[in-house]
């Protein structure tokens, strides 16, 4: 006798942020491993033309406008999702921005931004999925964290002191959802190529990366490609029941050394 029944065949996904990077990159390998995936951010017409490209190679995929920043939206995100594909199974928590400024001299109201989308905005996400997924003895959870929180960085005190609470957040969860059949994972991207960052202006940027090579960040120049994370998410998620990988961190590789 199995532990536990296999997944079921349709498993209804819903990715948050999934206008861009990481999301966008993920809301494909789900749906390429046959998942339904409602695909949510602000920038709705993105996440539209990601899920026409779905469709249109056979998968099922619906785009809603989200801002997890805002209750509302989450509620009303939430209830197209299942009103348009179905019970939810699987709901990846990867919405979120990155402000630059050192914490002394940040506005208070920048950095509840940052906590904001990041901890508060995966809480929402938690409180409107995890019951059901409770009730229905399965799920996914998985928050994308990130590996600023074993080494933080300077300049981003805000995002790690918010990515810091994601993870305490799930590592609680992991307790009190033991037994419940739900699954709470962490993955940990290192330096991923994406939109984050990319609105700061050339004095910002240039400042922060002389601190980080100061810390013996960025020891060589490869990033991770979105599709690296998405990945592992998709791993995490098809995982059969019985086991959990819990924390996954995942860092690219460095360029081959001349031989
Ligand atoms: N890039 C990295 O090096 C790195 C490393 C570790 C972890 N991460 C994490 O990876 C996740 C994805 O980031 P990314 O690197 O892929 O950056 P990205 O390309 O800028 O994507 C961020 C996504 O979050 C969405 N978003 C931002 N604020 C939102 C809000 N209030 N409500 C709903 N969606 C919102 C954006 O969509 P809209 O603007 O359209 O709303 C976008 O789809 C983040 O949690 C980030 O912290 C990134």
């Amino acid at each position: 006798m199995p532990r536990f029944d296999p997944h079921p065949e349709r498993r209804v996904a819903v990715v948050a942020g999934a206008s861009s990077g990481i999301g966008a990159a993920t809301a494909t390998a789900l749906a390429l491993a046959g998942h339904p995936v409602a695909l949510g951010a602000r920038r709705v017409g993105k996440c539209e033309e990601l899920a026409a490209t779905i469709r249109a190679g056979g998968g099922e995929a619906l785009a809603h406008p989200l801002d997890v920043a805002d209750p509302d939206s989450v509620k009303a995100f939430a209830a197209a999702a299942a009103d348009a594909l179905g019970p939810v199974e699987v709901v990846v928590s990867g919405a979120g921005d990155l402000s630059a400024g050192r914490l002394h001299e940040l506005d208070t109201a920048e950095f509840l931004a940052q906590v904001q989308v990041h901890l508060v905005g995966a809480h929402r996400l938690v409180s409107h999925f995890v019951p059901q997924m409770v009730a229905r003895r399965r799920g996914d959870i998985v928050f994308i964290s990130s590996d600023t929180v074993p080494a933080p960085r300077s300049w981003t005190g805000a995002y790690v002191a918010a990515k810091n609470g994601v993870e305490g957040m799930a590592r609680t969860m992991q307790m009190e959802l033991e037994g419940t059949g739900v699954r709470a994972s962490i993955v940990r991207p290192g330096p991923t190529a994406t939109g984050m960052g990319m609105t700061w202006d050339a004095e910002t940027t240039g400042a922060v990366l002389e601190d980080w090579a100061k810390w013996g960040h960025a020891r060589h120049p490869y990033f991770l490609r979105p599709s690296d994370v998405a990945a592992v998410v998709a791993a995490v998620v098809a995982t059969p029941r019985g086991a959990h990988l819990r924390l996954v961190e995942v860092q690219p590789e460095a360029p081959l050394e001349e031989s």
